[in-house]
């Protein structure tokens, strides 16, 4: 009865993950566990190279782990269904490279994964314009990415990924392009959708002040958690 009830309020659950690259030479994760319950912010700090976007690529079923398990909103994502519905339903994920598309527009970059979920693109459209007011990007909307600058590109980055109402937001480093001005406005955004829609926030940061002003901190070290 407690186990079931932990669980339902964990809206992400990871235990004993292990990840290594190259044949296992270079071991990046060593045995990871936590939970972030649902409707928090949980902030993930530690030095350059200690495996927090390995952590969180691994959390959002981009990539996988070599052990241990990941449940999303309740759903072990070893089965493949489940890691299809996280990565195109309940996540949006934040990259910390962006990984947008430089030939295309601000829009046309939003658009994708709506319209790979079947959404209308009418439908699409209004959901993108909402999101792009919201994040002061209108009057760049019909700009390709190559013509953007590096803030404006993380925050077509944050904008693409809540295009689906996502449950969860896995963001990688989201305000590491940004001015501090702009890096505030940002956090405050996601943290309205935080607050506001109980929605859940996994989010790796150097910025030690945005760290602060979440639920909880995590400090990662050579692959572990302190
Ligand atoms: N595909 C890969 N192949 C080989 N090594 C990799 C691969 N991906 C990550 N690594 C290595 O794993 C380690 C952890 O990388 P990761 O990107 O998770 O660190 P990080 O904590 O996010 O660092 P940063 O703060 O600089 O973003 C690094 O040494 C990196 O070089
Ligand atoms: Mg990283």
């Amino acid at each position: 009865m407690i186990s079931s009830t932990a669980s339902i309020q964990n809206a992400i659950s990871v235990r004993n993950l292990t990840k290594s690259f190259d044949g296992g030479r270079i071991e990046v994760l060593r045995g990871v566990s936590l939970d972030v319950q649902r409707g928090k912010l949980l902030a993930l700090c530690g030095p350059s190279g200690c495996g927090k976007s390995t952590l969180l690529h691994i959390v959002a079923g981009i990539e996988s782990a070599d052990q241990g398990s990941v449940c999303v909103e309740g759903h072990p994502l070893s089965s493949e269904k489940n890691r299809l519905q996280a990565l195109r339903h309940t996540i949006g994920f934040i990259f910390q490279l962006h990984n947008l598309i430089p030939d295309l527009t601000l829009e046309e970059n939003c658009l994708i994964p709506s319209l790979a979920i079947g959404t209308k693109r009418e439908e699409a459209r209004e959901r993108f314009h909402e999101l792009a007011k919201r994040t002061g990007l209108e009057h760049r909307s019909r700009n390709r990415i190559q013509d953007l600058s590096g803030g404006e590109r993380q925050r077509t980055a944050i904008c693409r990924a809540l295009m689906n109402s996502p449950s969860i937001i896995v963001a990688d480093e989201p305000t590491g392009a940004l001015d501090e001005k702009t890096s505030w406005s940002v956090f405050g955004l996601l943290c309205d959708l935080v607050v506001s829609q109980n929605v859940t926030m996994i989010m790796a940061t150097h910025d030690r002040d945005l760290a602060r002003n979440s639920d909880r901190i995590l400090n990662m070290r050579d692959g572990r958690l302190e």
